[in-house]
This record gives structure tokens, C-alpha cells and sequence, in this order.
């Protein structure tokens, strides 16, 4: 019996040591809670993380067995740190090191990275670029655009589409931002006007599109160059106040539910998204002979006239990857060799539960947030209760934590139902003590209800 027990042991023992030889070392690029997220899911994957960041979170921090604080765009001192440390690839999480080409120096440098080059970005980088594509290669869910760089033709092209139907889009990365829409930020076609003035006044190439009415999801894929494989339906709520009010922001919360989809959108909505999503990824790679590899995030609205697509990201939503990452019953570290390997395969799946991410911001956020306040986390309680919390634009001084002045921590529910995800969601968020704001809003059957009247009130009329 004793020897069993030994030749047993002994056995694990391997299995262990066999473990940590493939454990690989992972970099993950970026400082925010999305990387906070996808940094604890390479760790449950049994990668080594090492974290290059420009500002440094605690919760990456505390994961890491080395980080680097430094420009994310310096890529030199990337591959430098990446060489040092024996980098078996890299994530990159943020679109701003993307849109500049991170992927094309890293792999030239001899570190393989999960995201798209230089070229494939440019389905977000360049918003005129996406809509060409999509344009271009007949792709549904496009809607009607132009792109301008001066006022030449803006009062015909009003006058074709009617004012009131109209979004004005800066080109280039604006955090969110920067768009437009009649009706929430312009109020008349003098509105519309102005604000394409000081675009050409500050050179900015811009687009004015086809304002699409109904509601919004988002689905986040992996791609390997060809095969586009989906996760969890999420709802983001973009508003900073309740029942979608006051200023845009970079999102003040998230939630997903057990089925993976919302009661407003079917599974043939899915796959139709999916499938526009993987002609999108064709696309990219006829018109620039690049493959997109990497995350591919989609941002859909549902209306009355079919599905409309607003915009493609390059990457991970924050807050929509704490909705899906946690729920991934499968090995990101093994997804992220596949995505490299061009060889992704249906081999993991989603737990079916519902999450709540509630995003907890400095009071005055966006306009005027109070930066350097302390926070104060009662983790043992947070514990108990079950609640997970990534740190999002927060430093550390000593063991504390102060805010600045973006999005502070995503604090997210998971559970059987989207009631209890939420209570949880909340319930973490009282274990968190500052000068801080959040939405309580997000995730209630409340706001859930207004959402599915409105798209039945848009399909029935
Ligand atoms: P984006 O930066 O493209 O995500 O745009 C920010 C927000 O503007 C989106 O989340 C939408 O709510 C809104 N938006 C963008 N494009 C359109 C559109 N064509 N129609 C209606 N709303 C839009
Ligand atoms: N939640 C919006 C974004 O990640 O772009």
C-alpha cells in the first residue's frame, strides 16, 4: 500500500514538473482593468505573466512575476524586456500600441504576438478604412457613409440624409469620444455643421453616416486569420449616468446573460453578425494580404431595418472582457498558441451564467474627475461575498490605492441569473469606500425591461 502511495506521488510529481517545464511565459501589454482580466485568466492558464505597462496597475502588478513601466509604444524597450525575460508571446491589450504597428516590430524582433498588424488594425484605427471594407466587399450590416477633410459637399450630403439621421465621426481613435450623434449631441443642422467645422479646422478627417436607432451588443471573437470563433453577448452602457444620461464615457458598465445572448437578440442575429464578422476577416486579408489575427470586437446595433454595424475594435472591450474572460471554460494560453498557429479550434467553451460589471469612476468623471482620492477595498469582504474587482486607472502608494482621473475598478457579479449577478455586483461595490460614483442601474431587470420595450416598440411599428 505504501509503495502504491509512493509510485503514486511520485507520478503526480511528474505531471507537476511536466507542468512547470511548458509553463510558458507570457508578456501582456497594457495597464488597464481588460489587461487586469486578461493577465488573471493567462495566470489560471498556467502562463508565467510578465506585464509591460505605461502606468502600473496594482492588480497586474501582484499577478506578474516582472513588469516594466514604460510607453507602450516604445517597442524597442518591448522586445528588450520580452528578450530578457524569455517571452514565449505577447497579448497586446490597449488599441493605441496596435493602430502604430506593435505587432509588426515584436514579430520582427522574434516575439509572436496575439493581435492584428499594423494593416488589420486599421478596422479600428481608421473608421473610413472599415467602412470601405465593408462597403467594398458587400458586407450587410454596413451603413450609408462619406468621409470628408473639408466642408466641400457636407450640406448636399445633410440634405440627402436628412440632419436628423446623421452621426459625425471623427477618423482615428478617440477613446469613445469623439462621435456624434443627432439627437443626443447635436440638435440641428447648424450643430452638425459646427462640429465639421472645427474637425477641418484641426485637419481631421471625418465621416458623416447613417444614424442607426435601436439597441446596441457587442461580440467579442478570436481569430486566427480565418477562423472567427464568438463568446458571450454583452451590453455595454456607454452613459455616464443613470438611465442613460449625461456625458459618453469609456463605458460604466456590463452585463451578459446565462444564454449568452439578450432578450432582444435572437441566435440568428448572432449568427449573422458572426458571419459578416468572418467576411470582414476575409476582407481584411484580400484588400491588404494581411491576415487579422487576434481579438475582433463587434459592435452591432438591432433595428428596425436589420443588423447595423457601428464600429470594429481590435481588441477586447473594457468593460466587456470581465464579462466573458472569467465565464471561459477552456485555456486562453493554449487559445492564444492557436491564434498565433493559425490553428483555432472549437476546443472551449462559456460557463452558462449571467455577470454584471459595474465600472466605479472618480465623482466628476468624465468632465471633471477628483484624481489622487483615496479608495478603500475591503478585499476579505469582497471575497466573502464572491465579487471579483479588476483595478482599472488607480495607483498604489504603499497599500494604498488612489484614483486618477479615468474609470477606477470594474467590480463584477457572476451567477446563475442576471438578479443575483447583479446583487453580487452591488454588494462588491459597497465594500469599496471613496469619493468614487457608479451606475446602479446596470444589470437590473429595470433597465433590462426599458431595453426590451424599446426594440419590440421599434420592430412593431
Ligand atoms: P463608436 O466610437 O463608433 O463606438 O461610437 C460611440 C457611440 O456612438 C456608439 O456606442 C453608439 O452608441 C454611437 N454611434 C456610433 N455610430 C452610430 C450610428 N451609425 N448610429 C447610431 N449611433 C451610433
Ligand atoms: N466598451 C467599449 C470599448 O471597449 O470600446
Amino acid at each position: 500500500m505504501l509503495k502504491l502511495n509512493l509510485n503514486l506521488l511520485s507520478y503526480y510529481r511528474t505531471i507537476e514538473l511536466f507542468c512547470l517545464i511548458i509553463m510558458l511565459n507570457c508578456l501582456i501589454v497594457g495597464h488597464g482593468a481588460r489587461e487586469h482580466v486578461i493577465g488573471e485568466t493567462l495566470v489560471k492558464g498556467g502562463a508565467k505573466l510578465f506585464s509591460f505597462m505605461s502606468f502600473k496597475n496594482a492588480g497586474l502588478e501582484d499577478l506578474s512575476i516582472k513588469i516594466k513601466i514604460h510607453s507602450e509604444t516604445d517597442f524597442k524597450e518591448i522586445i528588450d524586456f520580452s528578450k530578457e525575460n524569455k517571452i514565449d508571446f505577447a497579448v497586446i491589450g490597449p488599441e493605441a500600441p496596435l493602430v502604430v504597428g506593435i505587432v509588426d516590430a515584436l514579430e520582427k524582433g522574434g516575439i509572436p504576438c496575439v493581435g492584428p498588424k499594423i494593416e488589420a488594425a486599421q478596422l479600428e484605427g481608421s473608421k473610413v478604412f472599415a467602412r470601405n471594407l465593408l462597403e467594398k466587399y458587400k458586407i450587410k450590416s454596413n451603413v450609408m457613409s462619406k468621409a470628408f477633410d473639408s466642408m466641400d459637399g457636407i450640406e448636399s450630403f445633410i440634405k440627402d440624409i436628412r440632419e436628423e439621421s446623421l452621426v459625425v465621426k471623427p477618423e482615428g481613435l478617440t477613446g469613445g469620444k469623439g462621435v456624434k450623434v443627432y439627437g443626443d449631441h447635436l440638435f440641428s443642422k447648424a450643430d452638425i455643421l459646427e462640429y465639421c467645422q472645427e474637425l477641418t479646422n484641426n485637419n481631421n478627417r471625418f465621416l458623416l453616416e447613417e444614424k442607426c436607432i435601436g439597441e446596441e451588443f457587442t461580440l467579442q471573437t478570436f481569430v486566427d486569420g480565418k477562423t472567427v470563433l464568438g463568446s458571450p453577448l454583452v451590453q455595454d452602457h456607454k452613459r455616464a449616468y443613470e438611465d442613460d444620461k449625461g456625458p459618453n464615457t469609456g463605458g460604466m458598465g456590463s452585463y451578459s446573460l446565462e444564454d449568452h445572448l439578450m432578450p432582444f437578440i435572437t441566435q440568428k442575429d448572432v449568427d449573422i453578425a458572426l458571419e459578416d464578422m468572418k467576411k470582414t476577416v476575409a476582407a481584411v486579408k484580400a484588400e491588404t494580404g494581411v491576415e487579422y489575427k487576434g481579438f475582433l470586437y463587434g459592435q452591432f446595433m438591432k433595428t428596425a431595418k436589420g443588423l447595423k454595424l457601428i464600429e470594429f475594435n481590435s481588441r477586447f472591450g473594457d468593460p466587456e472582457a470581465m464579462n466573458v474572460l472569467p465565464l471561459l471554460q477552456g485555456n486562453l494560453v493554449d487559445i492564444c498558441w492557436a491564434i498565433i498557429n493559425g490553428n483555432l479550434s472549437q476546443n472551449f467553451k462559456f460557463e452558462k451564467k449571467a455577470t454584471v460589471c459595474k465600472y466605479l469612476a472618480p465623482e466628476g468623471y468624465p468632465v471633471n474627475p477628483k484624481k489622487d482620492e483615496s479608495v478603500n477595498i475591503n478585499k476579505k469582504k469582497i471575497d466573502e461575498i464572491g465579487a471579483k474587482y479588476y483595478y482599472a486607472s488607480v495607483y498604489r502608494e504603499g497599500e494604498n490605492i488612489y484614483t486618477t482621473t479615468s474609470r477606477a475598478i470594474g467590480v463584477l457579479g457572476i451567477a446563475d441569473s442576471l438578479e443575483n449577478a447583479e446583487k453580487i455586483a452591488e454588494a462588491g461595490v459597497e465594500c469599496i469606500e471613496g469619493k468614487l460614483f457608479h451606475r446602479k442601474d446596470v444589470g437590473t431587470r429595470k433597465l433590462l425591461q426599458k431595453r426590451i420595450d424599446h426594440m419590440n416598440s421599434l420592430l412593431n411599428s
